[in-house]
């Protein structure tokens, strides 16, 4: 790395205040600050690792590849903040410990709207292969009062690593909806969850390749947990004693969200009476806890 002289020094640091000072007259505050930060931390990057011209060219080439992958079904920009840790550094930020309320994490690309609304007890399934499971919990807020009639989204990857949205058939299944009883209760039918990869066919399948990064998940189950006076809560359970908690691409795993899925051998009679003769299941028991709604959305 090249150091800079004093001469040098005063050379970019005029630039950097000449382009702060381009923002002055923002009209919006807000924007003012994230303009002016954002050039004053881009310039430093710049500065710190002296990026030459042909780094400079490279991340524009990226850029523009993520742009082209990039489609209704396809959002590379947003895995790319999922691979940089900002996606949840931006949860982190916006979730500052709210009393025991339950941690978020990332929603990733493949939540639908409009799930299939399936009863308590049913199959959020729908045929994708897979183990089975058994998952029920409640909805409570912060206080411990139970929630009835919270809207649960769910979805899940199959056996094979896919979402039903990752196939060209059109067919839905491993999402639903569901919402709590009167006591704040939920149960469904799931699959046991297991690592699939982030789709790395495109530039940031690359990244992770150059950087002998993996692009495995942890294995997880998505809930989407809303309720009138609460905030809306995105976030996973994981499975423990999974290998990949560790490392997973994305760095979605909390420690508070990873729970015992306990298998049940063959045989074992199910919950509500659900025949799966000659097969294994596993299931989990998933208690929410909803924050109240910050004043801002409470408004909105
Ligand atoms: C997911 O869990 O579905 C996911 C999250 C972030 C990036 C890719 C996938
Ligand atoms: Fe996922």
């Amino acid at each position: 790395m090249t150091i800079a002289t004093d001469r040098q020094y005063r050379v970019e640091d005029e630039l950097l205040h000449t382009v702060l000072a381009s923002f002055q007259n923002t009209p919006d505050p807000r924007l003012k600050e994230l303009m002016q930060a954002l050039v004053r931390h881009l310039h430093a990057f710049i500065r710190e690792v002296r990026l030459t011209e042909t780094e400079w060219q490279h991340a524009i080439d990226f850029l523009t590849a993520a742009g082209h992958i990039t489609s209704d079904r396809r959002q590379e920009f947003v895995l790319l903040s999922d691979v940089l840790g900002a996606s949840m550094q931006t949860i982190n930020v916006n979730h500052e410990a709210t009393a025991d309320a339950t941690e978020a994490t990332v929603v990733g690309p493949f939540y639908v709207e409009d799930s299939p609304e399936v009863p308590l007890g049913g199959d959020m399934a729908a045929g994708a292969p897979g183990e089975p499971c058994w998952i029920e919990g409640t909805v409570t807020d912060t206080d411990g009062t139970s929630v009835p009639r919270a809207r649960l989204e769910v979805w899940e990857a199959d056996e094979d690593g896919l979402y039903d949205v990752q196939y060209d058939d059109g067919h839905t299944a491993g999402r639903a909806h569901l919402y709590t009883d009167d006591n704040g209760r939920y149960a469904f039918w799931g699959l046991t969850p297991t690592p699939y990869p982030i789709p790395h066919d495109g530039p940031v399948g690359r990244l992770l390749e150059n950087t002998a990064r993996s692009p495995l998940r942890a294995s997880h189950l998505h809930f989407k947990a809303t309720a009138p006076s609460l905030r809306t809560l995105i976030t996973h359970i994981f499975v423990e004693g999974d290998e990949l908690l560790g490392s997973d691409a994305v760095f979605g795993v909390k420690h508070s969200l990873v729970e015992r899925f306990e298998r049940q051998p063959a045989g074992t009679p199910t919950p509500d009476g659900r025949d799966l003769t000659g097969q294994t299941w596993t299931r989990v028991h998933f208690d929410i806890v909803l924050a109240p709604q910050p004043s801002a959305q409470r408004s909105a």
